[in-house]
């Protein structure tokens, strides 16, 4: 079986894209993972993920991240941390610690700082303005990468900048186990996008792999899980959205969304961008015409 990548949104397709040659260079699955997530992290233009996140209601910019390593089950968080420059990689290095897996705000900063972690100042002019303008954003975006490689080694990472206006301290789903990512190399990896308190009532992550362990496939999983928990919460969450991939190498996702893009490594390496259309319940491939209608990121 050949190697597998899922990333959520069109914003990761540009490193995803890449992923044919790192993996020629011999790159291993964590540092795929973090590659193609930190390449979101470093650009501006994207509102709700690292540099040029959208920041608080106090205008300071706070960022979660999570990884697993769907071998061991080891996890590492971090959550509402300042001017860190790649939050994925501080997360998955605390994935070696047997205790202090999940850190967080000025602890979380010292340990990253203690430790060699860039540091940069994550607000940028325009998200300075957005938050000056109280402009209304859809904000809510996290970069999720799930993967498995040639040994069926499995891993899952994310980042965000969480909601904007947010209260200071607030954590959404992302950094936290079992809701924002959840990976086991035996069952499958899952991860969530969307507001990360109706991720987090259902803890959909968790609930996601539990169904494949039942013998569900990435895709019936995903459908199983949310379609389930917005049945129990009469359908009120309106922006949830998961992806999975299964040990046996199955993709899925699954939204509330009109349209979900996400993208998939093809069996000859090379990534494609897909979307989940909420309305009809099926995935088709990405074209030029929807490409020039989409706003999102
Ligand atoms: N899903 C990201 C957040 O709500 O913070």
């Amino acid at each position: 079986m050949g190697y597998k990548l899922i990333s959520t949104w069109k914003m990761s397709f540009h490193k995803m894209s890449e992923a044919k040659r790192m993996l020629k260079i011999k790159y291993s699955l964590q540092e795929i993972i973090e590659a193609v997530i930190m390449d979101v992290e470093d650009n501006p233009d994207f509102h709700s993920v690292g540099y040029g996140g959208l920041p608080n209601n106090e205008g300071e910019v706070e960022l979660d991240a999570g990884y697993m390593d769907g071998d061991s089950l080891a996890f590492g968080a971090v959550s509402a941390v300042k001017n860190i420059r790649n939050p994925i990689l501080v997360a998955s290095s605390l994935t070696k610690g047997k205790t202090n897996n999940h850190l967080t705000g000025k602890g979380a900063e010292k340990y990253a700082k203690e430790n060699g972690f860039k540091t940069r100042r994550m607000l940028t002019g325009k998200a300075k303005e957005k938050y000056l303008d109280k402009v209304k954003e859809n904000s809510h975006d996290t970069v999720c990468v799930i993967g498995k490689d040639l040994n069926g080694s499995m891993a899952v990472g994310v980042s965000t900048s969480g909601l904007f206006m947010k209260h200071p301290g607030r954590v959404g789903d992302s950094p936290i186990i079992g809701s924002g990512f959840y990976c086991d190399s035996q069952i499958g990896g899952v991860a969530a996008t969307g507001i990360g308190e109706d991720i987090m009532r259902g803890c959909l992550s968790i609930s996601t792999v539990n169904y494949m362990r039942q013998g569900l496939n990435a895709q019936q999983a995903c459908e199983k899980a949310l379609f389930t928990y917005l049945e129990r919460v009469n359908n009120e969450p309106e922006a949830i959205s998961l992806i999975a991939l299964d040990a046996k190498g199955n993709y899925g996702a699954c939204s509330t969304l009109a349209d979900f893009p996400f993208v998939i490594l093809d069996e000859n390496n090379e990534a494609r961008l897909m979307v989940y259309l909420g309305n009809e319940k099926r995935i088709v491939e990405a074209d030029q015409k929807w490409l020039a209608n989409y706003k999102g990121d």
